[in-house]
């Protein structure tokens, strides 16, 4: 495959090449968007911010995600990947509402995995939450770049992280063949149907974020445990839901 090339394209949301559908706000979803406002229960900016901040961030945008991240020690590892993107500030807030909305459902003790579906080329949902949870994080992606992925997770001695260039429907049977425990699965702007992919996997609990195709990106069928727009995700793809899975044998495995 060409790496380089399906990576590149692949980072590029609004080109139409990052996968099964284009990458542009749908009307709907604009409409949504403009009638709540803002929306969501973030902070955002306020007076006191310095005013080039504002040109910065998405009308009704908090800044908070960002500065929590940007505090961390953790941030210097994460920046060389988040760096590849056109707009590193909004892929951060995108994937750290997927940490945001998750963390209460991992376990406080023992293993737990999170799946990564639709992670873009360079697996970065997957990398912050190696950074900032004990995870283990598995990444999938059929425009992975694996050279660039491999020698970040070497370079920064990165460990609970792996990552499979490959679709979701093509990886499935894999990951639901590793051992059991307690599976998460996040949809950051992926561009696949949540319930299709759900359908196809064991997991507990889910997050997806839509941006373009907010009909296949937001569930049609679980059952939602909160939902919202979030406003300290600083593109318009802001809507996102957690979702959990009432089918689990032998009952959730999950304690909030
Ligand atoms: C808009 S990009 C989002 C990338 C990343 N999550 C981010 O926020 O930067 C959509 C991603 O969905 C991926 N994708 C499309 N079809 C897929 C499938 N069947 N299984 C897994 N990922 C898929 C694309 O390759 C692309 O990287």
């Amino acid at each position: 495959m060409l790496d380089g090339v399906l990576s590149e394209r692949g980072e590029r949301k609004s080109d139409g090449t990052g996968g099964e559908f284009p990458c542009k706000p749908s009307r709907a979803l604009l409409r949504s968007l403009q009638r709540t406002g803002r929306g969501g229960t973030g902070p955002v900016v306020s007076d006191s911010d310095p005013p080039a901040m504002h040109h910065e961030l998405e009308p009704g945008a908090g800044s908070e995600y960002l500065d929590r991240l940007m505090r961390r020690a953790s941030f210097a590892a994460l920046w060389p990947l988040f760096a590849k993107g056109e707009r590193p500030a909004k892929e951060m807030t995108e994937s750290f509402s997927a940490l945001e909305h998750l963390r209460p459902f991992l376990p406080a003790e023992g293993p737990c995995r999170v799946v990564h579906v639709g992670d873009g080329a360079h697996a970065r949902t997957a990398a912050l939450f190696a950074l900032k949870t004990k995870s283990e994080n598995v990444s999938i992606d059929p425009v992975l770049n694996v050279p660039l992925v491999e020698e970040w997770r070497d370079r920064y001695e990165i460990r609970r992280f792996t990552f499979e260039k490959a679709r979701i429907q093509d990886a499935a049977e894999r990951l639901n063949a590793l051992p059991r425990m307690p599976t998460f699965v996040t949809f950051v702007h992926a561009h696949v149907s949540v319930d299709a992919a759900l359908a196809a996997l064991r997991w507990d609990a889910a997050f997806t974020l839509a941006c373009c195709v907010p009909g296949k990106q937001l569930t049609r069928v679980h059952r939602i445990m909160d939902s919202g727009v979030d406003a300290n995700v600083l593109s318009t793809g802001r809507t996102y839901q957690v979702l959990v899975n009432d089918d689990v044998r032998g009952g959730p495995s999950l304690s909030r």
